[in-house]
């Protein structure tokens, strides 16, 4: 099979990665969930500081990550979250990542990468462009629910307000900032079952394949 690459994007917890996963599965694709990337980095940047770090510093530990960095299991932590919205508006960060990331999108067999700036920088060429929302009281609430169910002391009010600091701090920064590509198609999960978003995205893939692959 030949290069097939879906792009994903949208802000934290509209579901792009719960999609992604499905995507990736029904049609055999790889996934690559990038927030890792810059989480795994934002971990690292915590042990040196919770203020501004250095940027060549902050450059130096993106070039540097490892499989195990990316394996860790305390990624989806709520300050680690807040720490990779930081060293992701690093231009040095974004760049030291670049490669990686682009090589994976045009692997043999298909790719599924979801993130912030997939369809925008990392794959502007990508075969389908999906950019997923919701309104940021139902993320919340999903957030809050994925949180506590794995054992997370916090509060809806808390996931909320650290939802909007990220959304916010994403979606203005220069390097990258999160927003539809002009080509993506917009998927508002608000209202839907996860099964109704699959399902969305399922059919616009199906519908580009059958227009026939580069
Ligand atoms: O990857 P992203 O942060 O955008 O979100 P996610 O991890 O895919 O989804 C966040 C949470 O919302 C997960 O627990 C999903 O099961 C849930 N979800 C949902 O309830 N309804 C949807 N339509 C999509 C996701
Ligand atoms: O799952 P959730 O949407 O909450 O977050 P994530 O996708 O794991 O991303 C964590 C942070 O990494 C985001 O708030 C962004 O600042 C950054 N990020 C980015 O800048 N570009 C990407 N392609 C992916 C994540």
């Amino acid at each position: 099979m030949t290069r097939f690459t879906v792009a994903i994007d949208g802000p934290a917890a509209s579901g792009k990665g719960t999609i992604s996963r499905a995507v990736a599965e029904t049609f055999g694709f790889a996934h690559l969930d990038t927030g890792l990337l810059y989480r795994a980095v934002g971990k690292k940047a915590l042990t040196f500081t919770d203020g501004p770090l250095d940027p060549d510093l902050a450059g130096n530990l993106a070039a540097h990550l490892t499989e195990a960095d990316l394996a860790a299991d305390d990624l989806r932590t709520a300050p680690v979250a807040q720490a990779a919205s930081r060293v992701a508006a690093i231009p040095q960060v974004r760049a030291a990542l670049l490669d990686f990331q682009k090589r994976f999108a045009r692997r043999e067999g298909g790719a599924v990468l979801d993130g912030r700036d997939i369809g925008t920088v990392i794959c502007p060429d990508a075969e389908v462009k999906l950019f997923v929302t919701a309104n940021d009281r139902t993320r919340a609430e999903r957030r809050f629910a994925e949180l506590t169910a794995n054992g997370h002391e916090t509060d809806l009010d808390t996931v909320l307000a650290d939802l909007r600091a990220r959304d916010k701090r994403d979606a203005s920064r220069d390097a990258a900032p999160l927003k539809p590509a002009p080509d993506a198609h917009l998927l508002d999960t608000t209202e839907l079952s996860i099964d109704a978003a699959v399902a969305e995205a399922v059919t616009k893939i199906k519908k580009r394949i059958g227009q026939g692959r580069d």
